[in-house]
This record gives C-alpha cells, sequence and structure tokens, in this order.
C-alpha cells in the first residue's frame, strides 16, 4: 500500500476570481495527524472545504490536485462526492455537537447515519456506538444513546460528535476548529479522545486550529499558513521548537500550551 493516504498538490481555490489559497501541497500518510494554524481568515477552513466539496456556489478549486484513493476529489460529482464524505472521508466542526437534531434521540441519529451508508439493524448500530463511547471512557452510553442532545451539556455534545465522526471507520478526519469553542478542561478531555481514537483506529487527520497549543499537543506535521499561502510545513518537533519563520513565533506566543499528558 502506498504510504501516501491523502496528497495536496499545488491546490488554488477561488472565491469568484478571487484566489484564497494558492500553492498548497501537504501529504498525508495512514494514522498521521497534520495541523494546520494561521491567523483568521489565511484559508485554513477553505482549505479543508476544497476537500470535501463544500466551498458553495462561488468557491472553486481552479489549480492542482487532491489525491484521495487514487482519485482527485475535485473531479467527482457531488453524488459521489456523497459517497465519500463522512464515510470515507470523516469532518468534525467547530458545532459538530449542535448539528444533532433535537427532537431526535442521539441514538436515532447514529443509527440513520449508518444506515445511510451501509445496510445495518439498529441493534448492531447500538451495539457499535456503545462500544466506541465505552472505548473513550464514557460510562453511561445507553443513557447517552437515549438522550436528545438539549439534554446533554455543549461539550458533551461535542464530544460525542467527535466520537461519532468514527463510527463509520474513516480513514481521514478533516477536523475544523474540533475544540476551540470548549472550555480548557473540556478541550484538554476533546484533545486526549481525539488522540485515543487515533491510536485505536489508526485514523489520519487534518486538524485545523488557530490554536497552537491544540497543535503542539496532538500533531505529528505542521503547516503555517498565511494569506492563503504556506509559510512553514515540516515535522511538529521542528516547527514548533525551532520556528524559521517570525509569523510561526508570534502564532506559538499567542496561545498558551497544552500539554501533552
Ligand atoms: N463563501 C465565500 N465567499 C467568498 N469569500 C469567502 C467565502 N468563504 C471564505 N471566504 C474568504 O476567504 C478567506 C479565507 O477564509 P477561511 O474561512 O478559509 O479562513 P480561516 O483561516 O478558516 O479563518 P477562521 O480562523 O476565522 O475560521 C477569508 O478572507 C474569507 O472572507
Ligand atoms: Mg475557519
Amino acid at each position: 500500500m502506498s504510504t501516501e493516504l491523502f496528497k495536496y498538490d499545488s491546490v488554488e481555490v477561488c472565491y469568484g476570481e478571487k484566489a484564497i489559497v494558492e500553492e498548497i501541497s501537504f501529504t498525508l500518510k495512514p494514522g498521521e495527524i497534520l495541523g494546520i494554524a494561521g491567523e483568521s481568515g489565511s484559508g485554513k477552513s477553505t482549505i479543508i472545504k476544497a476537500a470535501l466539496g463544500i466551498l458553495g456556489p462561488s468557491g472553486k478549486v481552479t489549480k492542482g490536485d487532491i489525491r484521495f484513493q487514487g482519485k482527485n476529489l475535485p473531479d467527482l460529482t457531488e453524488r459521489e462526492m456523497q459517497k465519500i464524505r463522512g464515510a470515507k472521508i470523516g469532518m468534525i466542526f467547530q458545532d459538530a455537537g449542535s448539528s444533532f437534531c433535537p427532537v431526535r434521540t442521539i441514538g436515532d441519529q447514529i443509527y440513520e447515519t449508518l444506515a445511510a451508508h451501509e445496510t445495518i439493524q439498529r441493534k448492531e448500530a447500538e451495539e457499535r456506538a456503545l462500544e466506541l463511547l465505552g472505548k473513550l471512557g464514557f460510562k453511561d452510553g445507553r443513557r447517552i444513546l437515549e438522550s436528545y442532545s438539549f439534554e446533554l451539556s455543549g461539550g458533551m455534545n461535542q464530544r460525542i460528535g467527535i466520537a461519532l465522526a468514527m463510527l463509520l471507520n474513516p480513514s481521514v478526519i478533516l477536523a475544523d476548529e474540533p475544540t476551540s469553542a470548549l472550555d480548557v478542561s473540556v478541550q484538554k478531555q476533546a484533545v486526549e479522545e481525539m488522540l485515543l481514537l487515533r491510536e485505536l483506529y489508526g485514523t489520519a487527520m487534518v486538524l485545523v486550529t488557530h490554536n497552537i497549543g491544540v497543535i503542539s499537543a496532538m500533531a505529528d506535521a505542521v503547516l503555517v499558513l498565511k494569506e492563503g499561502k504556506i509559510v512553514e510545513y515540516g515535522a511538529a518537533k521542528q516547527v514548533l521548537n525551532a520556528p524559521r519563520e517570525a509569523y510561526t513565533k508570534e502564532l506559538m506566543d499567542a496561545v498558551p500550551k497544552l500539554r501533552r499528558s
């Protein structure tokens, strides 16, 4: 098997006529976590949305390739992308927790998500969800499945949203500010859970966040983005311990670090 799971090659994305990100290249190996850092508006979310085909009506990949399992994602039809999104490429957004529907239980929604991608019985879907929640240390998995999202705290919803991105066993997860809305202690817990998921399932991850602390706690490689261009890309140790660019140092000085425990 190729060691390249997911690869951007000189990608440019435009909204309308305006190029928002340019010359974006990186490679993700199985199980690798790449952190993408950069100030607000630097194009972090745009990079992720380009792979998922969710740039909206004015957004378009205008140059380069985004290769996944031998395919160039921007060439695929919406129908083909629907089979990939969520199932082969998992997604976690800042508001993953609030994307649960308020009038159906968490368990109902898990079943629907799984049933949309594979033939599965309700009981099996529940067992799989309980097993996953158990591995993450949730002691009350059954209660969670029977709950409506409004019965759980915001932090709990987000942690469940993160866990559920794993249920279809994607080989890559694209996470956009997955912990940014959480308070510091829940953020730490969610970071530990994401690392545990990577260990258990070997999932690779692109982790977009303006929080270098989260990146230093999780990433194997770091890409620093400024005004739509890469200013630095390399092993996390190198970029974080010996940043070459003043911009990277500024980002690092701007936030307190979360330590790997
Ligand atoms: N749908 C859109 N149409 C036009 N311009 C857009 C659209 N979405 C984003 N942009 C612009 O593209 C640039 C990059 O936005 P993007 O959301 O990728 O930044 P970001 O790094 O994720 O920022 P943040 O940290 O605030 O989330 C910004 O200037 C933004 O205004
Ligand atoms: Mg963003």
